[in-house]
């Protein structure tokens, strides 16, 4: 395998050197590669808000560096009266990253503790400015390698979860495994490795990938720009289909299982992730083919009763009318939701770092995800 994809670059910088923060260009791949500079949250804000960086981890691993990078160059807690003063700041710059969009939940989670960090340790007996920003610095940094590992483990939950599902149905009896996805959860989704493409990677790894279909996702195509560009880097066996084609290739018996990731799970399971995957939940269902989600726990949201409380965000029309710059469209009204929900009922197993997320009741029942998360 070649070098490793990465999509956050993030350097702290020796004493007396800038930290440095780049995000890879997502909007540009796969013809070009390019990072842009991101001096801090304000920048930030604007690479999430117009896709540069996307994917729910990424994007809160994002923000949170925009925070840090900000804060280490700016004077690393010298710009700052006090620890109070220096604990508002930080929690004023999430607050405003969180604005950015509004259906991943990871981001508002990771701001929430880090704001929460920032205002514990300002209240510490001797605290100083600089031992706020710095803790909060380590923090952020500390994101990206929680998440590669986290990934990782969640890869290998994941590859057993699918084969043991897939051949319960009497699939996949070679114990290889054809898998389908939609959109992107891997390296430029994350810190690297992925979710729903970490378990397909963690099954490669095993031997136990026999073919991976990625569909297209249009109309921001995710799948054809970013997910069959991670396989083809990493070449996995796969092919990339039309969304519209995943129940026909569905009944023709070529799907075994299908992973997908997420950017918000409600507590009963109910999961939003990007448009076209409540689709491919119906069609698994048809076709009594096991449908998995795969999130590491800060992309569940445990405040919410069930998905229909999600918010859902709604992007431009020209994403759906133009093609490069060209209106391909007629002049008529758009529907764009950016993401939909798929009802628990449908999902066979919510996959995270901490291993299966486990079910109320008999299948297709909800899953108990509050008392789960507070054992
Ligand atoms: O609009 P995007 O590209 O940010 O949407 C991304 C997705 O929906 C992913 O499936 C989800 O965030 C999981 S990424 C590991």
């Amino acid at each position: 395998m070649a070098t490793t994809l990465e999509a956050i670059r993030f350097r702290r910088g020796a004493a007396g050197e800038r930290a440095s923060l780049q995000l890879l260009e997502q909007r540009k791949l796969p013809l070009e590669t390019e990072w842009l500079e991101i001096e801090g949250p304000q920048a930030a804000w604007t690479a999430i808000r117009d896709m540069t960086v996307r994917g729910a981890p990424a994007i809160a691993i994002a923000a949170a560096l925009s925070v840090a990078v900000d804060l280490l160059n700016q004077g690393a807690g010298s710009q700052f009266a006090d620890t109070a003063a220096a604990a508002a700041h930080i929690t004023q710059q999430l607050d405003y990253l969180v604005t950015s969009r509004p259906t991943a939940v990871n981001l508002s989670i990771a701001a929430a503790a880090l704001s929460q960090l920032a205002a514990s340790k300002a209240a510490q007996p001797g605290a100083s400015a600089a031992g706020v920003t710095g803790a909060v610095a380590d923090a952020c940094e500390a994101m990206l390698r929680d998440d590669v590992a986290a990934n990782r483990v969640m890869g290998a939950h994941g590859a057993a979860a699918l084969l043991a599902a897939a051949q319960a149905r009497g699939r996949a009896a070679s114990g290889r495994l054809r898998v389908l996805t939609h959109c992107n959860t891997g390296s430029l989704a994350t810190a690297a490795y992925g979710t729903a493409l970490g378990v397909i990677r963690a099954l490669h790894e095993r031997g136990a990938l026999e073919h991976a279909y990625c569909c297209e996702t249009r109309p921001y195509n995710q799948g054809a720009r970013l997910t069959a560009y991670e396989l083809v880097h990493d070449g996995l066996p796969a092919t990339l289909i039309c969304d519209s084609a995943a129940a026909a290739l569905m009944a023709e018996g070529r799907v075994d299982a299908v992973v997908v990731g997420a950017d918000r799970i409600a507590a009963n399971g109910d999961t939003a992730n990007k448009i076209g995957t409540f689709s491919h939940a119906v069609s698994a269902h048809h076709h009594d083919i096991p449908f998995f989600v795969a999130a590491p726990t800060t992309t569940i949201d445990p405040t919410l009763d069930h998905g229909g409380l999600i918010p859902i965000e709604q992007r431009a029309a020209e994403e759906v009318t133009h093609f490069k710059g060209q209106r391909v469209a007629a002049e008529i009204d758009v529907w764009n939701p950016s993401f939909d929900v798929t009802p628990a009922k449908l999902i066979e197993g919510i996959v995270t770092e901490r291993g299966l997320v486990p079910r109320a009741g008999a299948a297709g029942s909800a899953f108990a995800i509050r008392d789960w998360l507070e054992a």
